[in-house]
């Protein structure tokens, strides 16, 4: 007997482990999921060292190191002029997964539709099943997978509750551009649909280009959640720390949900996190570093 009906029948084991799997059974360079062969700064094992010497072990606070949240806020404001209260708007997640799964927890509820693009990472999809929403798909197409603006106001109806927008974008790399920000912002003007923009990758922008993120754009702030994720800026996927972004009256709900998914997240990274931000050229020297490594590939 099996008392069980599966919520997410279609789901197995995620392509990101089978393929890691592979990779590590052939000795194949294994380019199938997002994580570096390099190591993290030897300065950021320090700092976190240092934190669990200084005590820092018991519960972080539940939206997370105070101090972390406001460097945070410098950095966001510094990159992209958009203002975030670090008490109010501002959480620490493990990860940008739990950002996503939190953000789309927080506000689809049955037969909300959200609009996601496909190939998307593999974690939206599964979020919005659980909460009883429905997947609206539009695919990218080669040669530059760019989002099509008139299908996407074809599938615009009055039950859209959610965009989501992944910028630099997994797995095609492609980024979003001013003319899409305008396009989105017609789209959403006066209507309640809200953003769920993943940049987790906004510094991997190459060419002169930009990182068009929510936070540039106080209409579209006002209405997004911004994830990011620090595994991914500074080479630590393993550590799982992120944070969301959000205006204080949808981080207010996110906050009820996060504070019991996780309640919160590891204390001594936080720590680390916090004094490693003050010197604002680890994340300002990304670029270069990153397009190093581009031109090497
Ligand atoms: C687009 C995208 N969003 C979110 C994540 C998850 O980030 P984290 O490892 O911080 O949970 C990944 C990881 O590969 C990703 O590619």
């Amino acid at each position: 007997m099996n008392p069980i009906t599966s919520k997410l029948p279609q789901v197995g084991t995620t392509i990101f482990t089978t393929m890691s799997a592979m990779a590590a059974e052939v000795g194949a360079i294994n380019l199938s999921q997002g994580f570096p062969d390099y190591d993290c700064s030897p300065e950021l094992i320090e700092l976190i060292n240092k934190a669990m010497r200084d005590g820092h072990n018991q519960y972080a606070p539940m939206a997370g190191v105070l101090s972390l949240r406001e460097e945070i806020a410098k950095k966001v404001e510094k990159l992209y002029g958009g203002k975030y209260d670090p008490v109010t708007e501002i959480t620490i997640t493990s990860g940008g997964t739990q950002a996503v799964f939190t953000a789309i927890s927080a506000v689809i509820n049955p037969n909300d539709e959200v609009i996601v693009f496909e190939p998307a990472f593999d974690c939206y999809a599964p979020a919005i099943k659980l909460m009883g929403g429905v997947v609206k798909s539009l695919e990218l197409n080669p040669p530059d997978y760019r989002i099509p603006w008139d299908m996407v106001k074809k599938l615009v109806s009055s039950k859209t509750r959610l965009i989501i927008l992944n910028s630099p974008h997994n797995p095609t790399s492609t980024i979003l551009h001013k003319e899409d920000i305008d396009e989105l912002s017609a789209i959403v003007k006066n209507q309640d649909i809200l953003i769920l923009s993943d940049e987790v990758y906004e510094h991997l922008i190459y060419d002169g280009e930009t990182h068009q993120s929510m936070a540039r754009y106080p209409e579209l702030q006002q209405r997004s959640f911004i994830v990011a994720s620090f595994g991914k800026l500074f080479h630590a996927t393993g550590w799982k720390v992120g944070y969301c972004l959000a205006p204080a009256f949808l981080m207010e709900e996110f906050r009820k949900v996060h504070q019991f998914l996780v309640f919160s997240v590891n204390s001594p990274m936080q720590y680390a996190f916090a004094e490693y931000l003050k010197n604002d050229h680890v994340y300002t020297d990304l670029p270069s570093f990153f397009s190093a490594k581009k031109r090497l590939f």
